[in-house]
């Protein structure tokens, strides 16, 4: 895993997105949350899924894996702008619009996500392979995805919503990529769709989890320790806010069992494949 995930943060530096003008910070701005780091927790399911089955492919996966990594950057370029969750601190570094201005972080957000779809569209893939990518990428992460979450997640602030939105929310604001990236790595592997399908709703819990994770993360750490701004959430339908700390830290054990259940249910290579990745962050809220 680390092997990989070393061969995908190298491919990234080399890789960033260029935009060389008289303008005087554009390109600096549009490189900056690329490279200040992140998990990596989606690029690197779709790897692992990957390499699962066609490891041959890996290297012809890595376009396809930075435009998910661009796409995800781009949510959170935007997540943290004033009008949304008006953050400061992101990925350990400044947020774009605090380092230059709106109107950048704006800007380069929209950058990301066009940039992505080129990543995809330019990987050394088949056309049909593509088109499927390009389809799942854009759906879990346009408006039946983790826009529509984000559109309800910054709508209802203030206003409690009943537990079946508050998982709409989170399934769209979040899961919905995850899931997109455990079946974007089957969609290259061609995998058949049952398995495709099967990857697909485990990623909606792993979301999910992973959602609430983050949600506890927001309530108990530190900006130093989170690398991003925290108690932030205080008008959220936030799964702290709507069940309290322990009833988070409940729901999420109740689901880390759910997706412990579902990996061991999967073909053994795709488990061995992704074991590793997932323990790690099935586990995350115990540490
Ligand atoms: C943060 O995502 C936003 C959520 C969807 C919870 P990550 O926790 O994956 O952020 P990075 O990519 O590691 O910075
Ligand atoms: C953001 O969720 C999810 C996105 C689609 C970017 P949060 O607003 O909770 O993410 P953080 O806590 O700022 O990373
Ligand atoms: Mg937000
Ligand atoms: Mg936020
Ligand atoms: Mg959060």
């Amino acid at each position: 895993m680390q092997k990989l995930l070393k061969t995908f943060e190298d491919y990234l530096l080399d890789n960033l997105p260029l935009s060389n003008t008289f303008h005087p910070y554009f390109e600096e701005a549009l490189g900056q949350m690329l490279k200040a780091g992140g998990k990596r927790f989606r690029p690197m399911l779709l790897l692992c899924v990957v390499e699962s089955k066609k490891p041959l492919l890996l290297n012809n996966s890595l376009p396809v894996a930075l435009g998910l990594e661009m796409l995800h950057t781009y949510s959170l370029v935007h997540d943290d702008l004033p009008a949304m969750d008006n953050a400061d601190l992101r990925r350990g570094f400044e947020t774009i619009h605090k380092k230059y201005d709106e109107v950048t972080a704006i800007l380069v957000g929209d950058a990301l996500n066009t940039e992505s779809f080129k990543q995809i569209v330019n990987a050394p893939l088949h056309n049909d392979i593509k088109i499927d990518l390009i389809k799942t990428l854009s759906t879990d992460g346009g408006i039946d995805g983790m826009i529509i979450g984000q559109a309800i997640d910054c709508f209802f602030e203030n206003q409690k919503l009943e537990l079946n939105q508050l998982e709409f929310l989170h399934i769209h604001k979040t899961a919905k990529l995850i899931a997109a990236s455990l079946k974007m790595g089957a969609i290259i592997s061609e995998y058949d769709l049952e398995i495709q399908e099967k990857l697909y709703n485990f990623g909606i819990d792993l979301g999910l989890l992973f959602q609430i994770q983050d949600d506890i993360i927001d309530e108990t750490q530190s900006e130093e320790e989170a690398g991003k701004t925290t108690q932030n959430d205080s008008a959220k339908n936030s799964f702290v806010n709507l069940l309290g700390l322990e009833g988070a830290i409940k729901s999420a054990d109740d689901l880390a069992d759910k997706c412990i259940g579902e990996l061991n249910s999967l073909d053994e290579n795709l488990k061995n494949s992704l074991n590793e990745l997932l323990l790690k962050y099935i586990n995350r809220h115990k540490n």
